[in-house]
């Protein structure tokens, strides 16, 4: 305690609100703090932070003082662009006259900071502003004010950016969610969002984010990763592309499963494109990500209760969204992620004629992936025997495509495995193509990098199905094997 830092942390919020007049002039600036990487006091292998890029302490007191200051309504500028020369004109008249009135004269270097920093929060996205803009960091990760994150070509790093305390981050934080009409509070503590150019966003604050403003932010990619992207980034092998767009025309019900970030979503994507144009469409999401390049789609988002309503008024969730679906005609049903009790829905539509539908789910492996689909199911609160759940799951699903995250930063197909049938209470699998690197030795696939997609010489069960869609398939793709279920 007693930090400038904390200090602010702990100043009573009447002096944020005060008028500008008020705002204390300094004597003479304090001198900037160089960038010092935070050391740790144990041994020589423990972690290092970056040295962290803080706002001096006098520029950070004014730019929270000024920054409600400067615009007419808080959500003045939600639209306005840091790019745009005449919205910067604005706000640094605006500053100036400010700075006039309070009778402050600050030394360029500082009034410069100020400038930027008041920019980056009015009409970018404050510390993380460089972040969101350079299109090479594909995820953001704010933990609380003083620890973010991001992803640069498949590689987590600490940053050298902060937030000037939680106030701080809250501000971008309030900024995101307002453009959608949500809600972020002590009332709405947890929330989903979008930014202005489709980036993911997750929120979560105090007091279930110990850390205080947490946000999770998903990039939109520049560029839709293709089939031919993806083949060539080493993620899976044109055999198994051609394959897998056999099984989408033929309509065999598939699951993506994959750990968080593993590229489920994306391959999802890749995969949907291979529907044909004259399908009907209907895609289910939290936060709208897939980009369906066909044009009979019809695009669904949850919607969050009205902001204030206690009764959640508004509110539509995935479930309320596949049941719905139904009565849209649809000939294929993609859901972004199966994450709770619509997993008994979309069994059912995948039963009963809406076959050749999509989803995801949260498994590690294709075993793991049934187990939660199970999990899922139980969720929808019907008291289904879990015999009669599998029978469902082995019905529903033809095919598990297993998606990871591989210790080289790298994001790969590893398993692609069709649901055979069941065994007594059991649903059988077997496994189509594994991942192997040359000195892997378990049976499973490996979850190094620098293998290959292989086939395990057991050729599909589907073969007759895919032949009537009109893709024959030679055994060579396979490993030469014996039609699944023959051996
Ligand atoms: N095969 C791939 N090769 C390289 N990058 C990929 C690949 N698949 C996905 N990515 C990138 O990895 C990141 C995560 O991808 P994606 O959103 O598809 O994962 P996810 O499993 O759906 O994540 P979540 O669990 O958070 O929903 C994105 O930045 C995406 O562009
Ligand atoms: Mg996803």
């Amino acid at each position: 305690m007693g930090s400038p830092l904390s200090r602010r942390l702990n100043k009573p919020a009447e002096e944020a609100r005060r008028p500008l007049a008020e705002v204390r002039p300094l004597e003479a600036p304090p001198p900037a703090p160089a960038p010092v990487a935070e050391k740790p006091t144990d041994d020589t292998h423990a972690y290092i932070p970056p040295p962290k890029r803080r706002t001096t302490p006098r520029v950070a007191d004014l730019r929270r003082q000024l920054r409600p200051k400067l615009l007419a309504a808080p959500n003045e500028a939600d639209e306005w662009r840091r790019d745009n020369a005449e919205h910067q004109k604005i706000i640094v008249d605006r500053l100036n006259v400010f700075l006039q009135r309070a009778n402050l004269q600050l030394p360029k270097p500082e009034f410069d900071e100020l400038r930027e920093a008041l920019l980056d929060d009015i009409l970018g996205w404050g510390a993380i502003d460089p972040l969101v803009r350079d299109r090479s960091y594909s995820e953001i990760m704010v933990n609380g004010p003083e620890i973010i994150f991001a992803e640069k070509k498949g590689k987590l790093i600490e940053t050298e950016y902060v937030f000037d305390d939680d106030d701080h981050a809250d501000w971008i934080a309030q900024k995101i969610v307002r453009r959608m009409m949500r809600s972020f509070s002590r009332e709405q503590p947890m929330t989903d969002a979008r930014l202005p150019d489709g980036s993911r966003v997750h929120l979560i604050r105090k007091p279930s984010a110990l850390q205080g403003t947490t946000m999770t932010i998903r990039k939109f990619p520049d560029k839709v990763l293709t089939v031919q992207d993806l083949i060539r980034f080493g993620s899976f092998t044109q055999d198994v592309a051609d394959f897998l767009q056999a099984c989408i025309v033929a309509r065999l019900n598939i699951v993506v499963a994959g750990g968080t970030g593993s590229g489920k979503t994306t391959l999802l994507n890749v995969l949907s494109s291979f529907i044909p144009d004259d399908e009907r469409i209907v895609t289910i999401e939290d936060a709208a990500e897939l980009q369906l390049t066909q044009r009979h789609v019809v695009r669904l988002e949850t919607a969050p209760p009205i902001p204030g309503s206690k009764d959640g008024t508004g509110q539509l969730v995935i479930r309320d969204l596949v049941k719905g679906s139904l009565r849209m005609r649809p000939d294929r049903i993609v859901i972004g992620e199966c994450r709770g009790g619509e997993a008994l829905d979309m069994l059912q539509a995948m039963n009963t004629g809406h076959d050749g539908s999509l989803t995801t789910v949260h498994a590690n492996s294709p075993r793991d992936a049934i187990a939660r689909l199970e999990t899922l199911v139980l969720m929808a609160g019907m008291d289904l025997p879990i015999g009669v759940v599998r029978r469902q799951i082995a019905s529903a699903v033809q095919l598990i495509v297993q998606q990871a995250r591989l210790k080289d930063g790298s994001r790969k197909i590893i398993q692609v495995t069709e649901i055979q049938g069941m065994e007594g209470d059991s649903i059988t699998m077997q496994d189509l193509f594994v991942y192997k690197t040359p000195d892997h030795k378990g049976a499973g696939p490996s979850h190094v990098g620098g293998g290959t997609l292989q086939p395990t010489g057991y050729r599909t069960k589907f073969g007759e199905r895919l032949e009537q869609a009109g893709f024959k398939l030679s055994g060579k793709m396979f490993g030469g094997g014996v039609p699944n279920g023959a051996k």
